[in-house]
């Protein structure tokens, strides 16, 4: 495709292929791929314009920008990906961690720092590891556990401790809680598959690259919600608390789900930063 390496003519006629194929931010995703090709920030491609790519970074430039024009998303061609300013490994066997998420991180910190009891932290469906990450990086937890039942995940989420220098977290293997025993946390905190199979067939189409047990849950979205529900009792601490990243479009349902179980009190929700309904906070008895 490329029969030239000056960079100027490469983002010109990247950014036309992109546009050819409906890519809305087609020159910010040229720019960002050959930055990240070149290891510089994109706003120095200004300064190199004139220079030239070697034939190696011509050949990798056109594969990106092929890939992209297939509407994979971007942290996958890079397989790196921002959350609470930490970076993080992702390829597609792992769910890209996403910005509403930082406020779950936000909320477990706020949550924890009124309270000294909160030694024991459970991430649930860790993916990433973003959330356990992040809480190891900017909380003072003596224990923090993070599990999911997908063991390439792990394996990513075990890089992602290695490249943000933490040390202090425990990986399970384990479907929701088959693996956890008697372990008792004094916050659980979730971002679990919700989308339905219905909300599945109207999803963007960048959407279809991220795997799908990351994404899918049975009774119409509800599965994780209920399980969890039913299955957190016995591994909270007492007053211990638990949060979960919600479907918006079911908040009131799992909230009523929640509202109809003795077991739990305070129960709310937040909003996220552009006002949908996002996390919900409970604790136990
Ligand atoms: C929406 S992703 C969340 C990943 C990460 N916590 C984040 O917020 O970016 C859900 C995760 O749940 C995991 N998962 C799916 N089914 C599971 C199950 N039955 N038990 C435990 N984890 C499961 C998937 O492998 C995936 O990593």
């Amino acid at each position: 495709m490329f029969n030239n390496g000056n960079i100027g003519f490469l983002l010109k006629v990247s950014e036309k292929f992109l546009n050819f194929n409906g890519l809305p931010e087609s020159k910010l995703d040229s720019e960002i791929l050959l930055s990240f090709i070149l290891q510089i920030k994109r706003f120095e491609l200004y300064f190199v314009r004139n220079f030239n790519l070697t034939n190696e970074q011509i050949s990798r430039f056109e594969k990106y920008i092929i890939r992209r024009s297939n509407r994979e998303p971007l942290v996958y061609i890079m397989e790196s990906s921002g959350f609470m300013g930490f970076e993080f490994k992702v390829n597609r066997n792992v769910f890209i961690p996403r910005f509403e998420t930082e406020l779950l991180v936000d909320t477990v910190l706020k949550i924890a720092k009124t309270n000294k009891n909160n030694n024991a932290v459970l991430d649930l469906c860790t993916g990433s590891g973003c959330i356990a990450i992040s809480l190891a990086k900017l909380g003072n937890f003596k224990n923090i556990t993070a599990s999911d039942i997908n063991n390439n995940v792990l394996e990513i989420a075990k890089k992602n401790v290695k490249i943000n220098n933490v040390s202090n977290i425990n990986f399970i293997k384990s479907d929701i809680f088959s693996n956890m025993h008697d372990d008792k946390f004094d916050i659980i905190v979730s971002n679990p598959p919700y989308v339905s199979k219905f909300e599945y067939s109207f999803l963007d189409y960048e959407l279809r690259y991220e795997p799908k047990l990351a994404l899918l849950a049975q009774d119409n979205g509800l599965f994780f919600y209920k399980e969890i529900k039913n299955k957190a009792l016995k591994h909270l601490n007492k007053n211990g608390s638990l949060l979960l990243e919600l479907n918006a479009n079911k908040s009131n349902i799992i909230k009523n789900m929640f509202m109809a179980d003795d077991n739990y009190k305070n129960i709310e929700i937040l909003n996220d930063y552009s006002g949908l309904p996002r996390i919900l906070k409970v604790n136990v008895k």
